[in-house]
C-alpha cells in the first residue's frame, strides 16, 4: 500500500473542497526557494540522456566524494537497496530504523523479509547489534530533527564493519547542516553507503534527482540494477548547474536559516508552551509536539479548513511544518490563530 507523505495537495484539496489554487502548502520539507531553471537546450529533451561526466564531476565536488551514482531520486535506492543486499550477505536479516522517520526504508526492509527493530531517539545499542545487521540512520531525521555527529557515526561505521554489516546514512536534509557534517568523504569500504537528495535543499524534488554515494563495489551493482536512463536529460543539465553555484548555496543557507528562526519565533508565540511541547527540526522543517494527544489532529484539521496544509505525522501526535516564505507568514499565523482558538 502506499505511503501517505507530504506534498498530496490534490487529494486534500479535494477533501476539503478549497480550490488548489487557494491553498499554502507547508506539508514537505521541500524548500520554498527553488535554484532558477536555466535555458535547456532542444537536443537535452530529443536525446536519450546518457549519463553526464560534467554532472558527475560537480556532484563529486559538491559532496566532496570519490564515487557516486546519479539517480532519480534517493528514493530509488531506498527501493532498491534492501533486495540488493540481502543477495550480496545472505547471512543479514535485523535491520534497525528510527521508529520516527521517513517509512519509506522501514517499507522497502519489510518486503525483503528482514526483522524491523525499531529505535527511539537514541541509536541502537551499539555492544548488542548482531552480527550481519542492517543500521539505518536519517541523519538529520525527519520529522524529529534528531541529529548525529560525525564521531558517533564513525563508531557504528567501524563497528558495523567488524560485524560485517552495513550502515545506511540517508543524508536527504543534510545540506542545511554546518559544513563539514556529511559523512560522504569517509564512504569507502562496502560496509556504508550515504544517500544524498536533490529536491529538498534546491527547491526542485520535481526533477527528481538524487544520489547514491558509495564505493565502486555498490555503485557499479546498483547502475547495473537500475538500468539506462536513470535520470532525464533536462534534470541532469538543472543539476550540474545547481551543484557548481557556490554563491548560491551560501545565500540559500542563509535565507532558509532566517526564514526558520522567524518561522520558529512565530509558531512559539502562537502555539505558546501551554500546547506545544518542544518544537525540534532543521532549517527545511519544523515538527511541533502537543502536550495533549489528540491536538495535533485537531489542528491538522483546523488549519486544512483555512487552507493551510501541514503534515500530521503517522502516529498522529506531531505536526510538521516546512519552511514557508516571508510573504506567507502572516497567512500561516493568522490560520494557527485562528485553530488555537479552537482547541484552546
Ligand atoms: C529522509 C528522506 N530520505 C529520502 C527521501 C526521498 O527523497 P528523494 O527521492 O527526492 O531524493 C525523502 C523524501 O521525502 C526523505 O524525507
Amino acid at each position: 500500500m502506499a505511503l501517505i507523505h507530504g506534498g498530496q495537495l490534490q487529494q486534500v484539496a479535494e477533501q476539503y473542497k478549497i480550490p488548489l489554487s487557494d491553498w499554502l502548502d507547508v506539508s514537505t520539507g521541500i524548500a520554498p526557494l527553488s535554484y532558477p531553471i536555466p535555458d535547456i537546450p532542444l537536443k537535452a529533451w530529443q536525446q536519450l540522456p546518457q549519463q553526464s561526466p560534467a554532472l558527475i564531476a560537480v556532484a563529486k565536488q559538491y559532496y566532496q566524494c570519490s564515487e557516486l551514482l546519479v539517480t532519480n531520486g534517493s528514493q530509488a535506492i531506498i527501493k532498491a537497496l534492501p533486495e540488493l543486499y540481502s543477495q550480496k550477505n545472505m547471512a543479514s536479516q535485523d535491520v534497525y530504523l528510527p521508529e520516527r522517520g521517513y517509512k519509506e526504508h522501514a517499507k522497502a526492509w519489510r518486503s525483503a523479509g528482514y526483522t524491523l527493530h525499531f529505535y527511539q531517539e537514541l541509536l541502537p545499542n551499539i555492544n548488542q547489534l548482531p552480527t550481519n545487521c542492517v543500521v539505518v540512520i536519517i541523519n538529520p531525521n525527519n520529522p524529529t530533527g534528531k541529529f548525529f555527529d560525525r564521531e558517533v557515526i564513525v563508531q557504528y561505521h567501524e563497528r558495523l564493519k567488524q560485524l560485517n554489516g552495513l550502515l545506511i546514512l540517508d543524508e536527504a536534509f543534510i545540506d542545511v547542516m554546518p559544513d563539514g557534517q556529511s559523512y560522504c568523504g569517509k564512504v569507502e569500504d562496502n560496509h556504508v553507503i550515504v544517500l544524498r537528495s536533490f529536491g529538498k535543499f534546491f527547491g526542485l524534488a520535481g526533477i527528481r534527482i538524487g544520489f547514491l554515494v558509495a564505493n565502486g563495489y555498490w555503485c557499479e551493482r546498483f547502475k547495473a540494477l537500475l538500468g539506462p536512463w536513470q535520470v532525464n536529460g533536462p534534470a541532469q543539465i538543472i543539476a550540474e548547474k545547481a551543484l557548481n553555484d557556490n554563491a548560491w548555496h551560501n545565500e540559500q543557507c542563509e535565507k532558509l536559516h532566517t526564514l526558520r528562526v522567524q518561522q520558529e519565533a512565530l509558531l512559539w508565540q502562537v502555539f505558546t508552551d501551554k500546547l506545544v511541547s518542544t518544537i525540534q527540526g532543521c532549517d527545511l522543517f519544523l515538527t511541533l509536539s502537543f502536550y495533549q494527544t489528540g491536538n495535533a489532529k485537531k489542528l491538522y484539521h483546523l488549519l486544512c479548513q483555512q487552507g493551510v496544509y501541514c503534515r500530521l505525522s503517522d502516529e498522529q501526535d506531531t505536526l510538521r511544518f516546512g519552511i514557508a516564505v516571508e510573504e506567507n507568514l502572516m497567512r500561516l499565523e493568522d490560520a494557527c490563530l485562528q485553530a488555537c482558538g479552537e482547541v484552546a
